[in-house]
């Protein structure tokens, strides 16, 4: 085949910020995440093998179309590519170059929006649920961190003009439209990767709880102050009051009551901070000063925390530090002109 009769076509996958309910993906719980207006780009053409270049890389990814372990590939962001390799099974490669406007290793879903764009690029054809299933899959072979569905489900199934109140047991979305006049605003603190970090720690401790009360989904304050361990009581109060900001800010959106969505924004962080220790003092004075400022109703460490990003629901036009962030679509392919 010639590539060179070829026009490339580029698989687009969005970052993402999550505006309420972290650390409530893994136990079956809500989130309310938005996918943004920061992107990673293949453009591609089909080929025997999958070969990719990166802007931000030094070192080139070449994989065949069978991958047993990803774990060994490298350089390390090959390990992303070959997660989705091995869990897709593709029969046809691509060679391309690789853009992104989400700052890498910075708690937008970097690896993620890599993950499900590559998915896409290779041919990918179901529905937005496996998608996110098949790349949730990859992100866990290829990182050995057992996290959540929330970042690829929302990249995914973002819609434009909406944060998505999902349920990540049912795995199910309702989009709810931001209000106007709002700013979404992400602030960077600090680069930070998962693999390494007390994360790991944080969802075994989750299991160790549901082994005592059964699932958190459905546990109740009450359920979790049965848990005999300190710590992993503490964990589960977390999740369990968490769930239920969730709902509550998502109604506080709906119905435009922005001094109600901040105060629960600052709850889940102090929730994150204090139950699940997730968050850093570098985070904690991010939120505390945003907090404190005119015309900012609530802001709160986003993610998974150990570093990455804080978020901050403004009035528009009043907070000029950091990225202003607006609700796009999920992953999509863009054909040639
Ligand atoms: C990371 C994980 C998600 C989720 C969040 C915390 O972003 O990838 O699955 O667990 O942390 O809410």
């Amino acid at each position: 085949m010639s590539q060179h009769a070829i026009s490339p076509r580029i698989a687009r996958a969005p970052g993402r910020v999550n505006l309420i309910g972290d650390h409530t993906d893994y136990t079956g719980g809500l989130v309310f995440p938005m996918a943004v207006d920061r992107w990673t780009d293949i453009r591609f053409t089909p080929h025997d093998r999958v070969e990719l270049t990166s802007a931000d890389e030094t070192d080139p990814v070449s994989l065949p179309l069978q991958i047993d372990d990803p774990t060994v590939v490298s350089p390390t962001w090959g390990k992303y590519v070959a997660g989705v390799v091995s869990e897709m099974k593709p029969l046809r490669g691509i060679t391309g170059t690789i853009s992104t406007t989400i700052p890498i290793g910075g708690g937008m879903s970097s690896s993620h929006a890599l993950e499900v764009a590559v998915a896409l690029a290779l041919g990918f054809a179901g529905t937005a649920v496996e998608l996110a299933q098949l790349t949730q899959r990859a992100e866990n072979l290829a990182s050995g961190v057992p996290t959540g569905i929330m970042d690829q489900f929302v990249i995914a199934a973002g819609v434009a003009g909406h944060a998505l109140l999902m349920d990540c047991g049912a795995l199910t979305i309702t989009p709810v439209p931001l209000p106007d006049g709002i700013d979404v605003v992400v602030q960077f603190i600090a680069h930070r990767t998962l693999v390494g970090s007390a994360y790991a720690d944080r969802v075994a401790e989750c299991a160790a709880a549901e082994r005592e009360i059964g699932p958190l989904r459905n546990a109740s304050a009450t359920d979790t102050e049965a848990i005999v361990d300190a710590v992993v009581r503490r964990r589960a109060a977390h999740v369990v009051a968490e769930n239920q900001r969730v709902l509550d800010f998502a109604q506080a959106m709906r119905g435009r009551d922005l001094r109600d969505a901040g105060r629960l924004m600052l709850a889940s962080h102090v929730s994150l901070r204090d139950l699940y220790e997730t968050s850093t003092p570098a985070m904690d004075s991010a939120v505390e000063h945003l907090a404190s400022l005119p015309g900012v109703y609530g802001a709160r460490m986003t993610g998974g925390g150990f570093g990455g990003c804080v978020v901050a629901l403004a009035d528009a036009g009043t907070l000029t530090d950091g990225w202003v962030v607006h609700a796009v679509d999920g992953a999509h392919i863009i054909e040639p002109d």
